[in-house]
């Protein structure tokens, strides 16, 4: 009797120790990181960032989807020659599912056509909308990053974006009119209490010490003006790989993998996705993101 008491107890506690080492091993399914990519100014280098970062993310072995956000001309999908059939109007026709609407990029990136589905999401009724962000929520977890590409300015249709997103990355160019738009969309975003951490990217640099030096520069204004603190995640040079990617329709990561252009984007992915690069507050995920956007945007 004894006996069998004592070999109960062995089993069970076998059975616990199982148990236990299986919680231990069963990955934790972790929130995705919402990044947007915005900047003041017009056509200082987001979309052409947004997609080949994407891309270098995901070459460090990070699932990574990409929005595309931008209502403009110039969208991912142009950039990377990917003709969608869908996009998010369409799910939100309740005609297809975000599976069929995303299409696959270059190295495996998942690319989300937005369309106008984005601002139509403002217009529905609660349920259906509970339908919608459930669609898009599902992805949560599933991806490490999710990167929006937006519009440029302080319109708040684009700003929204970054008030919602876990991280905003400013884009600039070394242009006065640039640095006072990112300082400016960066003071908008403070003072409608942005959630997230500020990060900035200087492009089209003539040389890395112009660079720093824009960088330092706004990082000081916002420092003193706003009590912001911008982390620079790095500089972009001036390179004329990124202009011909861009006409051939193809990723400048794939096109140009040695360009220098190339080369500092994979410098930025290694900063952002290193462990000072961690955001400021807990990821929200994407279900969280798709339902605060829609409410900022109503
Ligand atoms: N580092 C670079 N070197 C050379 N040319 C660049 C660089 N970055 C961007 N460009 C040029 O600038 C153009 C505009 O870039 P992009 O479309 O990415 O800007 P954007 O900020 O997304 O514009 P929009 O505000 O219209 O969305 C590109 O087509 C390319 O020709
Ligand atoms: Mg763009």
């Amino acid at each position: 009797m004894k006996d069998q008491a004592e070999k109960l107890r062995i089993l069970t506690r076998n059975v616990k120790q199982q148990i236990e080492a299986e919680i231990d091993t069963v990955p934790k399914r972790k929130h995705t990181r919402v990044i947007a990519v915005t900047s003041g100014k017009g056509g200082v280098g987001k979309t052409n960032i947004a997609l080949n970062l994407a891309i270098s993310i995901s070459e460090l072995g990070e699932k990574v989807i990409l929005l595309d956000a931008d209502m403009g001309l110039g969208n991912v999908d142009i950039i990377v020659g990917l003709i969608p059939r869908y996009n998010l109007y369409d799910l939100i026709k309740r005609e297809k599912s975000i599976r069929e609407i995303m299409i696959t990029g270059p190295k495996g990136i998942q690319i989300i056509p937005g369309g106008s589905g984005i601002f139509q999401m403002a217009d529905l009724k609660e349920w259906d909308l509970r339908m919608i962000v459930d669609e898009l929520g599902s992805l949560d977890g599933e991806s490490d990053y999710l990167i929006v590409d937006t519009g440029a300015g302080i319109a708040s249709n684009v700003l929204n974006f970054a008030l919602t997103a876990d991280e905003i990355i400013i884009v600039t160019t070394p242009e006065p009119t640039s640095i006072t738009d990112a300082y400016g969309i960066i003071k908008t975003a403070t003072l409608r209490k942005a959630r997230g951490k500020f990060h900035l990217i200087v492009n089209r640099v003539e040389s890395k010490s112009e660079g720093d030096a824009v960088g330092k520069n706004i990082e000081y204004v916002c420092k003193r003006f706003l009590n912001v603190k911008v982390n620079i995640l790095g500089h972009v040079m001036e390179d004329s790989k990124v202009h011909n990617a861009v006409m051939q329709q193809q990723a400048l990561m794939l096109m140009a993998p040695s360009s220098i252009a190339a080369q500092n984007v994979r410098g930025i992915a290694h900063s952002l996705c290193g462990v000072n690069a961690q955001p400021r507050v807990e990821p929200i995920g994407i279900k969280d993101f798709f339902r605060r956007l829609v409410k900022s945007l109503e």
